[in-house]
């Protein structure tokens, strides 16, 4: 195995002026799939390493009777403890999911925890920079690094504008997410199941060119990551040659002895094929990539009424949609692969060995 201190990549990964050791930022992914195992373990190496806070206090006691309380509390012990892991190299991070309906209540929470960079999908995150510069303001801590995911030049175009009028602000990093992402997706249904119709290389160089104005502006570097289907050194490079800075992977790190997700979960990784793999439409109103499992194929013939809301997204009507997402999401991370819900990227019929972070980083960026 080669050591990573000695072949490091030559390519660098600034953000905000800080370098990072290796190009590489790990998706978040929740529910519970990137916690502060993963998320440490992708900083120890010199990469950021984000946990996601949606549904975060899921392990907590009072998960049900106070979820939002719950949510905070893990999200702190969460930075905290993949921090430890870390032992202060790369950045540790957090997915924030701009659907959830405590998105605000979970970046402050972040921010206040000393969160290295806050990352925001799910949606456009229009007033992070103030939500972030309030919470700095109000606990008197450093400000983290702001990152938004994007799916096209045009999303990027009207969040910068928006971000530079409004708050006379940039974003740090910009993650351009492709269609063959896991998890929700920025993309038509049809786009989504035919992710080769999507034209992503013309997408991730228009973000490049789109941000240029705003590094003159700003006098600042915006650093770019593209993921999205992400499973080999070949990839990694096609990704790196349309100009990227970074690479976004996720699917890849969750069959690895550090995600946190159930055992079950990661074989299921494993055993899938890309046969396996489905569009199915979330109750967050977007298409979502998953293995069509049991629980898949039950909610195709019919819908499973929701027992009990935890109120977890701004719009979600609990009486009109087949499932709830939170709960199967919850089932799938502790082991219960046949009723709960695995999302996964498109390339996951690679995966075929549960592996570790170190070995899937040098795989992605040196064999
Ligand atoms: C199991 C799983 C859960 C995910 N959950 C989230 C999430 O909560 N928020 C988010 O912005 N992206 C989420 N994603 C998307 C990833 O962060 C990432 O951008 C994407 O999956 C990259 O593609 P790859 O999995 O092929 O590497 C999820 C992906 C997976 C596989």
């Amino acid at each position: 195995m080669k050591d990573l201190e000695k072949c490091k990549n030559k390519k660098t990964f600034v953000i905000g002026g800080k370098e990072l050791d290796i190009p590489v930022i790990q998706g978040g992914m929740g529910v519970g799939v990137s916690l502060s195992g993963l998320a440490g373990a992708v900083a120890k190496e010199g990469g950021i390493g984000i946990i996601s806070t949606a549904q975060i206090g899921f392990n907590e006691p009072d998960f049900e009777t106070d979820t939002l309380g719950s949510c905070l509390r893990a999200i702190r012990a969460h930075i905290m403890k993949a921090k430890e892991i870390a032992q202060n190299k790369g950045m540790v991070g957090v997915n924030v999911m701009t659907a959830l309906k405590n998105y605000r209540e979970h970046v402050e929470e972040a921010v206040k925890s000393g969160a290295d960079i806050i990352v925001c999908g799910a949606g456009l995150p229009i007033d992070l920079p103030s939500i972030v510069s309030d919470a700095c303001r109000k606990f008197q801590v450093k400000k983290p690094f702001i990152a938004p995911i994007v799916s096209s030049a045009r999303a990027a175009k009207i969040l910068l504008k928006h971000w530079a009028d409004r708050y006379g602000e940039t974003a740090d990093l910009i993650v351009v997410e492709g269609p063959k992402a896991g998890g929700h997706l920025g993309y038509a249904a049809d786009e989504a199941a035919c992710p080769d119709s999507v034209d992503f290389d013309n997408i991730v160089k228009s973000v490049i060119d789109c941000k240029k104005e705003y590094e003159e502006k700003f006098s600042k570097r915006i650093a770019v990551a593209a993921g999205g289907g992400i499973s080999a050194r070949e990839d990694a490079e096609h990704v790196f040659s349309l100009g990227a800075d970074a690479i976004q992977v996720a699917s890849r790190f969750v069959a690895t002895k550090e995600c946190d997700a159930d055992e079950r979960y990661k074989q299921a990784y494993v055993d899938a094929d890309k046969d396996d793999i489905v569009i199915i439409k979330s109750p967050v109103g977007m298409p979502g990539r998953a293995v069509r499992n049991a629980f898949v194929r039950s909610i195709e013939q019919k819908s499973i009424p929701v027992k009990k809301c935890l109120s977890c997204l701004s719009k979600c009507n609990p009486a009109q949609i087949p499932y709830c997402i939170t709960d199967a999401l919850i089932k799938a991370v502790k082991g219960d692969v046949d009723n709960g819900l695995i999302f996964c990227g498109a390339e996951i019929g690679e995966i075929k060995k549960i592996s570790s972070v170190k070995n899937v980083i040098e795989e992605l960026l040196y064999i």
